[in-house]
């Protein structure tokens, strides 16, 4: 219908209504702003049909062509502040609301969803519309965010913390993710940035191109606070779990645990966790789980628990990720420091003198046995030849399997006794050793 023909009726209200008291019932009628009855959900003073608290009218005439019988009581916010007026006074202030723009988010009258807005549960539309930012579109979304439950995190108008959230971060998040916080409680170990810094400090609170919305990928979210151990990462001889998907998660927590170094498992148990199979690896490395199982003797710093006192866990440059120089061949050609691994804590003399009577008991007389094995500048027999590394059956960790030598193992055959001992291996006939009274070598 033609707006020009209700001119007479709305005279007609005008005059049975004089200005300034715009009475709903008149001005929402089948033919007069018929809309502004049909929203799902009504602001309360146009429910109540009260017009005038928000428009005053300044001309006689109404309507009238370009609508200018009517003007808002107040501009901007001012209007809306004087009902509601707690909004926009917290410390950090939300730019359309300081900017007094209250209606780009909201409808004066009506909306089809809650609060006066044309959204359902889902802000998302809505807020993307001025924030369309790479987290609100990644890969991987965390929950409230996903569904656009933007306000159980954030207040749309202002707030005493910054981003506008309704809480310090670490708070919102254990609010809602309780069980943690309790764990969290009773933590025996706790990673400090989980202990002290927000959680953010690794997870992008919407979502990110990482699983867990991580804010970077494994190792690198890691290795960039811990530097030192992303050098050992690049070093000639890497740990494999390390650079696999999981990286650090295989063996540390990320926030909490009951074991020493944040480790899922006590040490020991961490690295046995994996290596405690036949077929780990390609070829498979031992089974260091069976290796130690049963044995009568446990190397020292095995004993201990102790697995790094001689293997870094991430990253060296030595063979087999030992903490120091350790030759890979059976015989190896002696070079002072070859054998740094064992030296750490055995006698550094052990192998410095052709003739010694302290710095080993591996002497037939003075004659050093093991300077005589070992130091051999073109052809060294290396440790391994007698002893094993984790553990043995036999006394002084002698390798009584015997050492392997391609596929064959060389059998050792040691027997000990108080002052000295005797091998038959598979390198040369039967000899014992006397450190009392020498034995004497015919050709
Ligand atoms: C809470 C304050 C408020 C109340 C109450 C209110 N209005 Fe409005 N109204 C506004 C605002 C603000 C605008 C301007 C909207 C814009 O600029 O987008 C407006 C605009 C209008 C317009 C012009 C544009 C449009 O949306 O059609 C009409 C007509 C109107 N109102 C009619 C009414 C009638 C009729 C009532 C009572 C039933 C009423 N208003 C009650 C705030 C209110
Ligand atoms: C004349 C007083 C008055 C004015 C002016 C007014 N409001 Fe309201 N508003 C109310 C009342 C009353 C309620 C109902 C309060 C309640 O339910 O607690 C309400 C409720 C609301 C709600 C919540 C609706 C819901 O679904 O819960 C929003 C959002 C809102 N107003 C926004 C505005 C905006 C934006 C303006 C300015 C354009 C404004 N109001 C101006 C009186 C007013
Ligand atoms: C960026 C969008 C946005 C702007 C701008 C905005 N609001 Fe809101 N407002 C919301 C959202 C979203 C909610 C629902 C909050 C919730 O879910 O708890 C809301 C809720 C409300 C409510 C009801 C609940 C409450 O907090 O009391 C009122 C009243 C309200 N707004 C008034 C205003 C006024 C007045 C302004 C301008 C000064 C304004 N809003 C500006 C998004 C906005
Ligand atoms: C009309 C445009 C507009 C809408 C709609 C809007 N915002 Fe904003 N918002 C801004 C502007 C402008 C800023 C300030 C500039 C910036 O940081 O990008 C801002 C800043 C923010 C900030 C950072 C505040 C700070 O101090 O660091 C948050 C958080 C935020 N908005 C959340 C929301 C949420 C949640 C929604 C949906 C409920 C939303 N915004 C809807 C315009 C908007
Ligand atoms: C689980 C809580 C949570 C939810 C849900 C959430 N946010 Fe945030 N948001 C944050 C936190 C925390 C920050 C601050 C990040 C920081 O400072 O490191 C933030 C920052 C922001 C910022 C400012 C910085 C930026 O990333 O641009 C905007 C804008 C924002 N959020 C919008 C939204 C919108 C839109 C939604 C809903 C789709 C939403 N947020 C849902 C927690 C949340
Ligand atoms: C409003 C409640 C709520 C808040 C606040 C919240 N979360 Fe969540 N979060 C959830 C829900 C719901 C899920 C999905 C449930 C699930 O997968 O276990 C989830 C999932 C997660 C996940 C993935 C869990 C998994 O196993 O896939 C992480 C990580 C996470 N949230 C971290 C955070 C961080 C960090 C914060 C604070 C910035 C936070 N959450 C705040 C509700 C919340
Ligand atoms: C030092 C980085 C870091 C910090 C800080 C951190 N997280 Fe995590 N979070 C991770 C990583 C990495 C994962 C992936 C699973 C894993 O490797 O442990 C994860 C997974 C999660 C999960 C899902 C799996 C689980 O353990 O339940 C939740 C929930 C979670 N984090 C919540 C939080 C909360 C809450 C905070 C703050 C109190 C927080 N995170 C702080 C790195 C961190
Ligand atoms: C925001 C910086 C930060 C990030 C990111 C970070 N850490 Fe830490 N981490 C620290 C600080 C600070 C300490 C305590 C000082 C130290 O030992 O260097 C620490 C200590 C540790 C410790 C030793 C704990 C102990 O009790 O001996 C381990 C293990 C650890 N972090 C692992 C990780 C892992 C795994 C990640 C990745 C999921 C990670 N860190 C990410 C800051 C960080
Ligand atoms: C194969 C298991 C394993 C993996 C994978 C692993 N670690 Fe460790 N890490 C250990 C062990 C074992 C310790 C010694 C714990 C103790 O006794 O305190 C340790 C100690 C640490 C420490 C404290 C002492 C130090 O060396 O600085 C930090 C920090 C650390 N790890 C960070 C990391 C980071 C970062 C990653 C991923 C890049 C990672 N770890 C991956 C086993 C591992
Ligand atoms: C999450 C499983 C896992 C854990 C836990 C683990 N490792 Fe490993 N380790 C591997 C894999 C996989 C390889 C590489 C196998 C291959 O491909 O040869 C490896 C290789 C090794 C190697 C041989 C490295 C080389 O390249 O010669 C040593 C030595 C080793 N690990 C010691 C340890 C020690 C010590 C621990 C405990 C601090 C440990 N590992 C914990 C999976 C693990
Ligand atoms: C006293 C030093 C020492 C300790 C402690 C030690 N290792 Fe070793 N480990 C070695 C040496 C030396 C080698 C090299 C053996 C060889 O090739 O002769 C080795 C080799 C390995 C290998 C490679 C085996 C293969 O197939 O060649 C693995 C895996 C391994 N160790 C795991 C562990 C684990 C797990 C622990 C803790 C239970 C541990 N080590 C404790 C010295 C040690
Ligand atoms: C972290 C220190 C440490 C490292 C590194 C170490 N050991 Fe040991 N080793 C010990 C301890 C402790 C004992 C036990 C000494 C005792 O029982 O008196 C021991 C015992 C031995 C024994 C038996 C001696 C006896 O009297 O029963 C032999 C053989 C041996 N180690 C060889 C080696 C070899 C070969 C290496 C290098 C691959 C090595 N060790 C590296 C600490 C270490
Ligand atoms: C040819 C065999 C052989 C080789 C090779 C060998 N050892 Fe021994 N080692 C022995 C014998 C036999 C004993 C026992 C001496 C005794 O107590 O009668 C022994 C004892 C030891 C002891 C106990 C302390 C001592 O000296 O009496 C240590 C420690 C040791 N060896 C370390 C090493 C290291 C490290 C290497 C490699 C650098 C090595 N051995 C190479 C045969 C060998």
């Amino acid at each position: 219908m033609n707006i020009r023909a209700l001119v007479p009726i709305a005279l007609l209200a005008l005059a049975l209504f004089p200005f300034g008291s715009a009475r709903g019932e008149n001005c929402v009628t089948a033919t007069c702003h018929p809309d502004i009855a049909k929203f799902k959900q009504m602001h309360a003073p146009v429910k109540d049909g009260d017009c005038a608290s928000c428009h005053v009218q300044r001309a006689k005439e109404h309507p009238v062509k370009g609508g200018k019988s009517f003007e808002l009581v107040a501009k901007g916010a001012e209007l809306c502040k004087s009902c509601h007026d707690g909004i926009g006074k917290k410390k950090v202030v939300h730019a359309p609301v300081q900017e007094g723009a209250c209606l780009d988010c909201h409808k004066p009258h009506g909306a089809s969803g809650r609060f006066l807005l044309d959204a359902g549960d889902d802000l998302m539309p809505l807020c993307k519309g001025c924030h369309d930012s790479k987290s609100l579109n990644a890969k991987y979304m965390h929950g409230p965010a996903a569904v656009g439950s933007c306000t159980e995190c954030h207040d749309p108008h202002d707030s005493a913390n910054k981003s506008l959230l309704k809480a310090p971060i670490r708070d919102l998040c254990l609010k809602c993710h309780a069980d943690f916080a309790e764990l969290l409680k009773t933590a025996a170990v706790v990673h400090p940035p989980v202990k002290n810094d927000a959680c953010t400090a690794c997870h992008n609170a919407h979502g990110s191109s990482v699983v867990m919305f991580l804010n970077d990928k494994m190792p690198d979210l890691c290795v960039g606070c811990h530097k030192g151990v992303g050098k050992k990462v690049a070093l000639k001889v890497p740990h494999k779990p390390l650079v696999e998907a999981a990286g650090c998660s295989s063996c540390h927590s990320s926030h909490f645990s009951k074991a020493k170094g944040l480790l899922a498992l006590d040490e020991q148990n961490t690295c046995l966790s994996c290596h405690g199979t036949d077929t780990l690896g390609k070829p498979p490395l031992h089974n260091i789980k069976k290796e130690l199982e049963g044995k009568k003797y446990l190397h020292g710093p095995i004993q201990k628990g102790q697995c790094k006192a001689c293997h870094d866990p991430h990253g060296s440059d030595h063979f087999r990720l030992l903490a120091g120089a350790y030759p890979e061949a059976v015989y190896a050609p002696y070079k002072p420091d070859s054998y740094q691994v064992c030296l750490k804590c055995h006698e550094k003399h052990l192998l410095t003198f052709p003739d010694t009577t302290i710095y080993t008991k591996f002497r037939n007389g003075n004659r050093n046995l093991h300077y005589l094995h070992v130091s051999n500048l073109r052809k060294g027999r290396t440790c391994r030849v007698c002893h094993a590394p984790h553990a043995s059956n036999g006394p002084k960790l002698i390798n009584v399997e015997g050492a392997s030598f391609g596929d064959w193992k060389i059998p050792i055959n040691f027997k000990i006794t108080s002052t000295g001992g005797s091998c038959a291996p598979g390198c040369h006939r039967a000899f014992a050793y006397d450190r009392d009274k020498p034995q004497v070598y015919t050709k």
